[in-house]
């Protein structure tokens, strides 16, 4: 086990908990390095692939899905000693019969162990949502935070099962509010969630349930997640417009986790992680946390 600058993030009780369902499992605090994503995924290219939790104060190269680039607010509340954001990435060799949906579970398990109950509808409480595939939303159109799954493949310590790979997911969380000037609304934090969490309380949360889906999902595939996701699905029943130049009425997921969307050339299964759907109607300002990326990802 490997604990680096425990206290306040709950390192140990995450290790006491995880350990058994993953052994050689261990759990890294960092101050601050480029992309928790990109060291996990440069570990598992030089064979390092044992189960870790590599969690980063401050990311300074920080990447999203289609590559965009993930913006620390960490300059904001600099030497406040307080972490704007929960950032971090869990590595593991996993092998489901499927890979498809992943990223909709992982955002099913975030979701439910930052807020157990989706409130109901007509409330003033503000739910959180996911939005296809990768996104999780506050109320209507704001970015709470954002997953990246990526997958490396066993190079140097060859597997009896072929289908396993080494599975890296990013995961980003804004945390406290920032206020960006000519970007309104701002961006959504887990403080209007819950106003007593703080990254360390957060990581605590979803750990444990973080492991439990991807072990679940390996053995049962996104089916045992799709009415979960259903619950908190943003895009449904709301007309989209694809990144193809298409348009029509989002209708849920499938059991597969591809995203179904009525258009005028009938029922289309949006599977491709190149394609992006923008819900139309619904006013959504340019996140910081996902702007566009100057330099291509790899
Ligand atoms: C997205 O919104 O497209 C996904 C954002 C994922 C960001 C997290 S932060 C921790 C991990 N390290 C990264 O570089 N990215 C992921």
């Amino acid at each position: 086990m490997s604990i680096v600058q425990p206290a306040p993030w709950p390192a140990e009780a995450l290790w006491q908990q995880i350990e058994p369902l993953l052994p050689g499992f261990s759990v890294e605090i960092l101050a601050s390095i480029d992309s928790t994503s990109s060291e996990l995924m440069r570990r598992a290219r030089a064979g390092q692939t044992a189960p870790t939790l590599l969690v980063a104060e401050r990311q300074t190269a920080g990447r999203g899905r289609l590559g965009r680039q993930w913006h620390s607010a960490a300059s904001v509340y600099e030497g406040t000693g307080m972490v704007p954001a929960l950032t971090f990435s869990l590595g593991l060799p996993l092998s489901p019969r499927d890979w498809s949906g992943l990223s909709l579970a992982v955002g099913v398990a975030v979701a439910e162990s930052l807020q157990p109950a989706v409130p109901a509808a007509g409330t003033d409480a503000p739910r959180i949502g996911l939005k296809w595939p990768n996104d999780l939303w506050l109320g209507e159109g704001r970015k709470l935070g954002g997953i990246l799954v990526e997958t490396a493949t066993f190079t140097h310590a060859p597997q009896a099962n072929a289908q396993a790979r080494y599975v890296v997911v990013g995961i980003g969380l804004n945390v406290l509010p920032v206020r960006i000037e000519g970007v309104s609304p701002p961006p959504a934090c887990l403080r209007e969630v819950d106003s007593a969490l703080t990254a360390p309380r957060a990581l605590g949360q979803l750990g444990l349930p973080l492991v439990q889906t991807l072990l679940g999902f390996a053995e049962h595939g996104f089916a045992a997640f799709q009415a979960r996701f259903g619950l908190r699905d943003v895009l449904a029943g709301h007309p989209v417009q694809l990144s193809t130049g298409r348009q029509g009425v989002a209708h849920g997921v499938d059991e597969e986790g591809a995203l179904l969307v009525l258009t005028d050339a009938g029922m289309q299964r949006i599977t491709s992680a190149s394609i992006s759907v923008r819900p139309q109607g619904m006013a959504l300002p340019e996140s910081p946390s996902a702007a566009p990326r100057r330099t291509p990802t790899r």
